[in-house]
């Protein structure tokens, strides 16, 4: 903020404070020096209001209030001016945290040192790895981390990108980007219809099997590259597994063969965040150990 914003704000609140005690000043009447009858000329229906004093508490809390307001202004910083009590929200803000990583920083170190796998076995950094799950990642994987529609289950033994803890660490490290390119334009409906029986066979639900066995001939030239030729999926590439009945995109309620066919006509592009310049590798550390117990 420029010095003029500053002052701009000393001077609306100086003028306003100025104007309260005038207020205070021009109206108050000392009690015993006038008449008591005296009123203030209001009448309703015959009911006439005294010109009375102020209750002397009220008159002090309001002088009070405004001497408060006066010592506020000086203490606090305005823009430029730093305040005579040298407070920022940022200071506050740095030695909290300094002394917050003195007492925790010890614990996260002790706990970088523990593989990931091992982790599970450990209460206080389970909690610790759930508090942190709680904050950052319960919003896209739900609170008991169990997914959404798009956002993938973590507690099942379904996995796009591996289930050790190298591989779940680097999910949250790194972030993931799942490519499932467009097949609208390539197959047409038709394509589209007959590969989706085959996926749907590859699945185990109710198939046509003439449709599926055309199928099978486009998903071995045009799928099987990621999805690997029995349609298990390939980690590597986030493909998923086609054959275990698990999905990301199925809208609860809607035909299982209408979710396959709107995702390989239109593509997918599932984007996990990554985590590590957020958070540092300590707490990616703890995450990773907390994702891996939910299935282990
Ligand atoms: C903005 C939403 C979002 C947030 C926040 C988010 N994720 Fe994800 N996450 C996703 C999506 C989407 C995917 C699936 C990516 C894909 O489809 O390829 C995913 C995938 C994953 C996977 C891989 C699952 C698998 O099957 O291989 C893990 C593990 C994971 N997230 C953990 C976390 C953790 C831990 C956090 C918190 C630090 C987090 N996520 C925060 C959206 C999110
Ligand atoms: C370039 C690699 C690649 C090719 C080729 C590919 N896929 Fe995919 N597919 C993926 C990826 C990666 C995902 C996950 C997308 C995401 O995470 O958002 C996916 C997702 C899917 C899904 C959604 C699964 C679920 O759990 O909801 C289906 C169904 C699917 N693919 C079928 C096919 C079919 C059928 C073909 C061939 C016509 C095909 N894919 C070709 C990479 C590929």
């Amino acid at each position: 903020m420029t010095t003029f914003w500053s002052a701009y704000i000393f001077v609306l609140t100086g003028i306003t404070i100025a104007g309260l005690v005038g207020l205070i000043h021009f109206t108050r009447k000392m009690p015993g020096s006038t008449d008591a009858e005296e009123t203030t000329g209001h009448t309703f229906d015959g009911i006439e209001e005294y010109n009375n004093p102020m209750p002397k508490w009220w008159l002090n809390m309001f002088w009070l209030t405004i001497i408060f307001g006066i010592g506020y202004l000086i203490y606090y910083p305005v823009g430029n001016w730093e305040g005579i009590g040298k407070w920022t929200s940022a200071k506050q803000l740095a030695e909290e945290t300094a002394a917050h990583n003195e007492k925790y920083g010890e614990i996260f170190e002790r706990f970088a040192s523990i593989p990931v796998e091992e982790l599970k076995d450990n209460d206080q950094a389970i909690r610790m790895g759930q508090q942190l799950f709680q904050n950052n990642c319960a919003l896209c994987h739900g609170q008991t981390a169990q997914g959404y529609y798009g956002f993938p289950n973590l507690t099942d033994d379904d996995w796009l990108y591996g289930h050790s803890g190298a591989e779940i660490k680097q999910t949250i490290a790194n972030g993931r980007m799942g490519q499932m390119p467009a097949w609208g334009e390539t197959l047409g409906t038709n394509g589209v219809k007959i590969v989706t029986e085959y996926v749907l066979k590859l699945s185990g639900n109710s198939h046509d099997e003439v449709m599926a066995a055309q199928g099978e001939v486009i998903f071995s030239q045009m799928c099987a590259a990621c999805h690997s030729a029995d349609g298990t999926g390939m980690a590597a590439l986030g493909a998923p597994n086609l054959t275990d009945n698990i999905w990301l995109y199925d809208i609860p309620n809607q035909d299982l063969a209408t979710d396959i066919a709107i995702t390989i006509t239109n593509g997918r592009a599932g984007n996990m965040p990554a985590w590590q310049g957020i958070l540092g590798e300590e707490k990616v550390h703890l995450l990773a150990g907390y994702v891996y117990s939910l299935s282990n």
